[in-house]
């Protein structure tokens, strides 16, 4: 549907309005993106969550990054324009099976990615997101026994790369990236056997695609698993003619931004997260206009689970913004 003329005039008055600060995820459409004051990753848009100095923040993403800013800005006002807006991975795991997984490993320290529930995160002891995962596993002393929750593909990846035997993996899955599957990847480096690949750590292939880089089926060198943010500083870096994308399309908006000269092609075009795309311009609008939805996380659920987001935004790298 095309937009009226007027939209982004009147988002930015009404935020102004609200004294609202609007957060994007790398995954929003196109124009939600644009008029947004900040888009990033979920390790950077917490990050500005805490902080803002904005009395509302309207989160334009999924449930549980809104929660995060909840957690993070407990006397703010959060809004999401539509509070349907769920995640496959936060719910390949809740609190009483976290719970069961602690009681049987005693002593184990429990990181989970931050694509859960709050309630998930108040049982954590630190939290990650895909830029910072492999920093915060290699913060915890060796001898350590960790739980890692919910993500399977993200948790094989920091087990490749930390070389930890004492982790234990969740065997959750994003519906999404589970889709982007080693035969998608092959297939499309076949057909362009000079590009790089950008994989997200989520991603069905991102195991597969270590596996052929270190065969050699795919080139080991044009290889780079990276979060969503990560993936914008590579494509600003990037000399390749076409760069080859493994996550939600709704990235390659900032990529092809990024960088003009590179064409950014996605592995697998049907891979869309229907629950990112419920939060739509005409939601948006509505949003700043009625107050709506607000995000409540109760308080002592807050104030458990702020300790494990706390420690995972002191942990790693700033990932990378738009402002
Ligand atoms: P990032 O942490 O890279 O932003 O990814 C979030 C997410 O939901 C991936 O599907
Ligand atoms: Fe959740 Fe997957 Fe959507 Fe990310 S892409 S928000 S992990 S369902």
């Amino acid at each position: 549907m095309a937009l009226d003329a007027g939209w982004a005039d009147e988002v930015r008055r009404l935020a102004r309005e609200r004294d609202a600060v609007i957060l994007a995820h790398n995954y929003q459409v196109a124009e939600i993106q644009d008029v947004a004051d900040h888009v990033g990753d979920s390790l950077g848009l917490s990050r500005i969550a805490a902080a803002s100095d904005a009395s509302t923040i309207v989160f334009c993403g999924v449930h549980f990054m809104a929660e995060t800013a909840k957690i993070l800005n407990y006397d703010k006002t959060v809004l999401i324009p539509d509070s349907n807006a769920g995640c496959s991975l936060a719910d390949a795991i809740d609190a009483d099976q976290l719970r069961a997984w602690k009681a049987e490993h005693p002593g184990a320290v429990v990181v989970s990615y931050v694509n859960t529930t709050a309630e998930v995160k108040a049982e954590t002891d630190i939290c990650c997101t895909s830029s910072n995962a492999v920093e915060v596993v290699q913060s915890i002393p060796g001898d350590v026994e960790v739980l890692f929750c919910p993500d399977q593909f993200l948790g094989a990846h920091v087990q490749r790369i930390t070389g930890r035997q004492n982790m234990r993996i969740w065997m959750g899955e994003c519906h999404v990236h589970a889709g982007i599957t080693g035969a998608d990847l092959k297939e499309m480096v076949d057909a362009e056997p000079e590009a790089e690949l950008f994989i997200h750590p989520e991603c069905g292939c991102a195991t597969s695609a270590l596996y052929l880089a270190t065969t050699g089926v795919v080139p080991r060198e044009r290889t780079k698993v990276l979060s969503t943010s990560g993936m914008v500083a590579a494509a600003e870096r990037t000399t390749a003619r076409t760069v080859l994308v493994a996550t939600e399309t709704g990235m390659l908006h900032q990529l092809s931004k990024a960088n003009p000269r590179t064409e950014f092609r996605p592995v697998n075009r049907a891979a869309v997260c229907r629950y990112m795309k419920m939060i739509t311009p005409e939601k948006l609008l509505a949003s700043l206009r009625e107050g709506r939805d607000v995000v409540d996380v109760p308080r002592d659920v807050a104030d458990r689970a702020r300790t494990s987001v706390e420690r995972m935004i002191a942990i790693g790298t700033p990932s990378r913004t738009k402002e």
